[in-house]
């Protein structure tokens, strides 16, 4: 088996900024409320008719000039997204034209919140095997296209943007361990009832305001520590670590709260977990991804140093990834 490790990272956050302030006009809440139960003073959103690609296209150049890779050079391209352009065909194959990748593969990956982790892991067995070379694995979201704007228990969390990384073999380092989990008998936790075959786009179902994401944010909450926890522990165990020995934790954003948590049983001081949650909110997949992305540029990772990924979402599905950048 080959070792497999990230070789470039690249991110791109629409220009359009909403404040706490701007949602305090539309719906009954605080930027005080906001701020001290989630960690978010502002997130992104996209321009009228930008999607999933088009901020996953800005953010994979980025990554393959990182990485010194050319797109004709990619084997395999991978998107976890819940938002993607359309229905299919996937967000992977838009970006692969859009980049002239014509030797790739490609797929997208719904694992919410978890799907960058579940997508890393994806294009680490296809390297690892000797399979395909390179390989670009993208978080793209446009959660405001499902948002209730009426519905203040989840407009205020969550945002739009897009991270990517490239993968390839690597001779030392790379990803050591992962750990992926899922639990369907969850599935109503958090949810887009609307749109799929279950219940097709009408009149009535968009009347019944079903084509938006539902969330029960408290028992998420609870779910959502335990989860990250177990997989970052299982995960660092594999490899052979103690929580002592991670330099950075980079976690999903949903809620600063659930981050502190999880650092706080983990054993490990907030100098050591990534945030970006404040400028951003919850991007899903593509949060992690950003997280990554911004925690190198701003070298708050440094070669050999050992990281771990840890995500959590709708499904439910969560993993965690060790590796030594
Ligand atoms: N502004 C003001 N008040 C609010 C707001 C708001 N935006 N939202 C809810 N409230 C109110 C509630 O109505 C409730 O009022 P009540 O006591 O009168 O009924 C009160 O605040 C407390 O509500 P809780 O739900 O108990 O608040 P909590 O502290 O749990 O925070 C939150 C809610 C932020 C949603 C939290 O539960 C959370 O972060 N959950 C996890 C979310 C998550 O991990 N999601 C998974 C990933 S998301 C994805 O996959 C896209």
């Amino acid at each position: 088996m080959k070792k497999v490790g990230i070789t470039g990272v690249g991110k791109y956050l629409p220009g359009k900024v909403l404040t706490n302030a701007d949602l305090e006009k539309m719906v009954d809440t605080s930027d005080e409320w906001i701020l001290t139960r989630t960690g978010i003073r502002e997130r992104r959103l996209v321009a009228k008719n930008e999607a999933a690609s088009d901020l996953a296209i800005n953010a994979s150049i980025e990554a393959l000039k990182d990485a010194k890779v050319k797109p004709q050079d990619l084997d395999l391209i991978i998107v976890a997204t819940v938002t993607p352009d359309m229905q299919f065909p996937s967000v992977a194959c838009i970006l692969q034209n859009a980049i002239s990748a014509k030797k790739a593969i490609c797929f997208d990956i719904s694992a919410a919140c978890a799907g960058f982790i579940y997508a890393i892991v994806t294009a680490q067995q296809f390297i690892a095997r000797g399979v395909c070379k390179n390989a670009l694995v993208v978080g793209s979201e446009v959660l405001s296209s499902v948002t209730d704007w009426q519905d203040r228990n989840t407009c205020v969390l969550l945002g739009d943007g897009a991270g990517a990384a490239v993968l390839s073999e690597v001779r030392s380092g790379g990803i050591i361990s992962s750990y992926l989990r899922a639990d369907g008998s969850y599935v109503d936790l958090l949810k887009m009832p609307g749109g799929g075959s279950r219940i097709p786009a009408t009149h009535k179902s968009i009347d019944q305001r079903l084509h938006y994401l539902k969330m029960q944010g408290n028992e998420l909450f609870r779910m959502a520590v335990n989860s990250m926890v177990e997989a970052a522990e299982i995960a660092l165990k594999q490899a052979g670590l103690a929580c002592s020995g991670v330099d950075l934790l980079i976690p999903h954003q949903a809620n600063v709260r659930i981050i502190q948590a999880v650092a706080k049983r983990l054993n490990l001081s907030m100098d050591r977990v990534y945030l970006n949650i404040e400028r951003y909110g919850n991007m899903s997949s593509a949060s992690a991804a950003t997280a990554l992305c911004d925690a190198v540029k701003e070298s708050r990772v440094k070669k050999g140093d050992i990281i771990v990924l840890d995500a959590f979402g709708a499904g439910l599905v969560w993993g965690a990834c060790v590796i030594k950048w």
